[in-house]
């Protein structure tokens, strides 16, 4: 399910090796404060993520990435509440049921929303620019932009 960059495929591997890892954590025995700071990491590499591919978007002139950005800031929000709601949850099913959330959010958003950009950034040079200037600094300048 390439979307055209390989910067960004990659980093979406990584997402999904991240979620699969978790879900192996819940499963097995790792205790909850193991899986919260998986939660963390997965919450900090997705930012960084939805930054960089916000930065390509912005580069090439994306029509729909105002619709696109809004589409990540609820997903962020969405995971740091269920970080925080993680350890209250008893039993490993209700666990496992909000990982499953994560897993089809993020499929689902990458082959609607992401594949639909496939065409606007595949083979253009300032779009594969962005992609590698990206740095996890430019979080913060886009947060203070808003
Ligand atoms: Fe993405
Ligand atoms: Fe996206």
């Amino acid at each position: 399910m390439s979307v055209g960059l390989n910067r960004l495929d990659d980093d979406h591997k990584s997402l999904i090796a991240i979620i699969n890892r978790l879900a192996d954590g819940v499963d097995g025995a790792q205790t909850d404060g193991v899986v919260q700071q998986s939660l963390t990491a997965l919450l900090r590499y997705t930012e960084y993520h939805f930054g960089r591919e916000e930065a390509v978007l912005r580069a090439v002139g994306y029509d729909h990435l105002s619709h696109h950005r809004e589409e990540h800031k609820r997903f962020i929000q969405e995971l740091q509440e269920l970080r925080a709601d993680f350890v209250q949850l008893d039993d490993s099913t209700q666990k496992q049921r909000l990982l499953d959330f994560l897993k089809e959010w993020l499929t689902h958003h990458i082959l609607i929303e992401d594949m639909a950009y496939k065409e606007r950034v595949r083979g253009d040079k300032q779009a594969a620019r962005a992609a590698e200037q990206f740095s996890s600094l430019d979080i913060w300048t886009s947060r203070i932009a808003g």
